[in-house]
């Protein structure tokens, strides 16, 4: 319940403060602030959960690098479903992904799991939609 509570909050702070617009590229600096909103609430209990390297994290929110690392991809899930972004099966809530990802549209999401469905591991399947999610949106 603190969780949900504190997720809505956060939600909503994102909400309030990422409104780009969609013909302004986007920024690491935009990426790196959501990411200090959204993300650090749940660091320590989702590397703590999936016994991921810290370096890995720290290579994630400073570079936003997606390291091959099996504890890194669950690490990724665990933010996912800690955000409520995925359904258990996976699949993104459009909605949520559309509402608080810097960038997001329809054409990416659709394309990012195009590209990530067919895999059956959920904690690679997130990592590879994040992949594409970075790289559609010229982070990587
Ligand atoms: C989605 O975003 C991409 C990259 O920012 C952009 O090229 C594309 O036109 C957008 N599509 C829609 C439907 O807005
Ligand atoms: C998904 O990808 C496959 C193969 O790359 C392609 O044939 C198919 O049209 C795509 N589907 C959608 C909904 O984009």
């Amino acid at each position: 319940m603190k969780y949900l509570l504190l997720t809505c909050f956060l939600l909503a702070v994102a909400d309030a403060q990422l409104t780009v617009p969609p013909s302004n590229p986007i920024t690491s600096s935009d990426v790196l602030r959501l990411y200090n909103i959204m993300v650090a609430p749940f660091i320590s209990q989702c590397i703590c959960a999936t016994g991921v390297n810290p370096v890995f994290v720290d290579r994630f929110l400073t570079k936003f690098e997606f390291p091959n690392d099996a504890c890194f991809k669950c690490f990724l899930k665990c933010l996912a479903t800690s955000l409520s972004i995925t359904h258990p099966d996976g699949s993104m809530y459009v909605e949520t992904v559309l509402k608080i990802i810097p960038s997001a549209n329809a054409t990416m999401n659709t394309q990012c799991d195009n590209q990530s469905k067919d895999n059956l591991d959920l904690c690679e399947r997130i990592w590879l939609y994040g992949q594409c999610y970075a790289s559609f949106v010229g982070l990587a």
